[in-house]
């Protein structure tokens, strides 16, 4: 078995797969069989075992789910249905209050995304009378690629639908043998393609929910699971003992460092200046301390620069040169810092050690070095005065009254710890 080109002229789409037809026609039939003995059939998500399937309960863990484990987003869950049961109640509430849902789990602009789709699809429902019940219909929410769509299809609405995510790429890469770039999109067509082929028109949403659990428990990234599988024996990959080569990805670049300085600024009560980061950009709509980038370094300068440049990090600079990263209340608190000579002192991590606290992003590592500095009454006034007046939104609050409040994003909590 060879894997043959996709799209060419003269052939006609069966002839694209590398499998037989039985092949492709019984896939569905093992991995069902498995699933019913084997799969997880008590995640609280899960909606195969009732007749009044709910989209919203679908909706929002495939959207936790997409970048965070299923151990980790259970608690999430919970709390989110526990507060915001039906989708008008997630799309009427603050946004503050989605943000401390959400705090911890990252990747913020889902949060965001889900809160915009939510009102989208309330639109949809008081014009309609009933969530979106087409592809179309939930791609065009906020937040809702393909897949998720097409999860929500099959699984939240018991209708047809397709789905294709990392669980299913890399399930399809081995069975099929796919060594095209996953990243790629001709890849990406092969295997929704090869997706659809395999989905059976009865039961896409088991299907779905077997395909998941096939990716997370046995067809595993490391080290796979195969002598379990139900695909094993037409399974390309296993044939070739070659499952850990699949899915093929593009080394990724390493990834970037920066430096910042996070201010601790501390009024006579112990209370701490926190900013609410602007809605576009990192952590957009949570509560930061203000931070100051320091410098960039690319990432083959950091384990020679690290040591050196914890040690310079300093709080206020001679030069005013804003980068982009300088949200206006940053601007704000860096001049008005220089007018004033204060210097803010680094906070030491623990008494030994005072390097910058060290936390990973999507597209970059960010160390972040605390820098204390506490100031009287009559300088709050006037730095509250100049905030307010750029209307900035701001808030004065123990590290315990932050934690407890407001949606703080994971680096934040890191620091207050410090
Ligand atoms: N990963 C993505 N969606 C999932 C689901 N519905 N169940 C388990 N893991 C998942």
């Amino acid at each position: 078995m060879t894997q043959k080109n996709f799209s060419s002229n003269n052939e006609t789409l069966e002839d694209t797969f590398t499998h037989s037809t039985q092949s492709l026609n019984s896939f569905a039939r093992r991995l069902l069989h498995w699933f019913e003995t084997n799969g997880r059939h008590d995640l609280p998500w899960q909606q195969h075992q009732t007749d009044t399937p709910n989209p919203y309960i679908v909706w929002l863990s495939e959207v936790m789910l997409q970048q965070t484990q299923v151990k980790t987003v259970l608690p999430y869950f919970a709390r989110f249905m526990d507060s915001f049961p039906t989708v008008q109640d997630l799309a009427a509430a603050e946004w503050d209050t989605i943000a401390e849902h959400w705090a911890g789990m990252g990747y913020y602009a889902r949060a965001r995304n889900l809160h915009k789709g939510a009102k989208q699809s309330v639109d949809v429902i008081n014009e309609t009378g009933d969530y979106p019940q087409t592809l179309a219909g939930w791609e065009a929410i906020s937040g809702v690629g393909p897949s998720t769509a097409g999860a929500i299809m099959a699984m939240g609405l018991h209708k047809y639908g397709v789905i294709c995510d990392g669980n299913v790429k890399r399930v399809l890469t081995r069975w099929a043998a796919i060594d095209g770039d996953i990243t790629k999109s001709a890849t990406t067509k092969q295997l929704w393609a090869l997706a659809e082929r395999l989905t059976p028109i009865e039961n896409s949403g088991l299907f779905a929910q077997a395909m998941m659990d096939m990716g997370a428990t046995l067809c595993v990234r490391r080290s796979p699971n195969c002598s379990l599988c139900p695909l094993k024996d037409d399974c390309i990959a296993h044939a070739e003992g070659r499952e850990t080569d699949y899915p093929v990805k593009a080394k990724k670049q390493p990834k970037p460092s920066k430096f910042s300085n996070a201010l601790i600024i501390e009024n006579t009560q112990g209370e701490i200046l926190w900013l609410q980061r602007p809605d576009n950009g990192i952590w957009g709509g949570l509560w930061s301390l203000p931070l100051e980038f320091v410098e960039k370094v690319t990432a083959n300068k950091v384990a020679k620069t690290l040591e050196e440049q914890s040690k310079k990090l300093q709080v206020s600079s001679n030069e005013i040169v804003y980068e982009a990263e300088f949200t206006t209340a940053e601007q704000i608190i860096n001049e008005w810092l220089t007018e004033n000579t204060l210097v803010a002192e680094s906070v030491s991590n623990t008494l030994l050690d005072d390097a910058p606290i060290k936390h990973s992003l999507t597209h970059f590592h960010w160390y972040l070095q605390p820098q204390k500095l506490v100031i009287d009454d009559a300088r709050i006034a006037e730095l509250n005065q100049k905030l307010s007046a750029a209307e900035i939104a701001f808030k004065w609050h123990s590290k315990q009254k932050a934690r407890d409040s407001l949606g703080l994003p994971r680096a934040m909590m890191k620091i207050i710890e410090v």
